[in-house]
């Protein structure tokens, strides 16, 4: 009797908590979000830039091995050297890893999980992100004593952070995703 009470207790008071909620703020930063196309100028917050970066930092990597380091470029100059679009005020963070990739499989997957956590913590906190990979290889082999990047390092991606017209649409600013019927299999 007892257990079948504590049972029910259980059932209606802590089941729900698991229960999925898609306004739940954190699932709603992974889920809502799009590659910002029409950056304006203005200023990112020092505090926010911050914490943008910790999201990078705080990303898991394999044997926690974190091998990366994050050029925070706020010079317009050298930044539109790099993306040509960038608006007075953007950042344009550089996520490089040690090591090529090769001799350690998991780097670069690593660096894209920092990346990723980036790109959502800038629109978490109200600003604008997209991620680029075009613009590597320029990078890597003219820019980076530019970026004072560490001995060794390669860039592997970059996150452009800045302000957006207020009022736009995460969802449907979103480009379509294919449906979870063609990529996803249950077994
Ligand atoms: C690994 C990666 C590399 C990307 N490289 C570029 C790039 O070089 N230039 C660019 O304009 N967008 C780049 N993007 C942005 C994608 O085009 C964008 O995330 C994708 O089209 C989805 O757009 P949406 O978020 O608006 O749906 C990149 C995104 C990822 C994840």
């Amino acid at each position: 009797m007892k257990k079948r009470m504590i049972l029910v207790l259980f059932a209606a008071v802590i089941m729900p908590s698991f229960a999925q909620d898609s306004n739940n703020p954190g699932f709603k930063a992974i889920v809502n979000h799009y590659a910002a196309r029409n950056f304006v100028s203005g200023s990112i917050a020092r505090s926010d830039l911050d914490a943008i970066i910790d999201a990078g930092i705080r990303a898991p990597s394999a044997s926690n091995r974190q091998p990366w380091h994050f050029t925070v470029v706020q010079n317009l100059d050298l930044a539109q050297k790099i993306v040509p679009q960038t608006q007075d005020g953007n950042v344009l963070i550089v996520v490089s890893s040690s090591g090529d990739g090769k001799t350690n499989g998991s780097q670069i997957l690593d660096c894209a999980l920092a990346t990723e956590s980036i790109y959502l913590a800038a629109q978490a906190l109200g600003y604008g992100s997209r991620i680029y990979t075009g613009p590597m290889n320029t990078l890597n082999s003219r820019f980076k004593s530019d970026l004072g990047l560490p001995s060794g390092y390669n860039a592997v991606a970059l996150v452009r952070v800045g302000r957006v017209q207020a009022g736009v649409d995460a969802v449907s600013a979103a480009s379509s995703r294919k449906s979870a019927n063609d990529m996803v299999t249950y077994k």
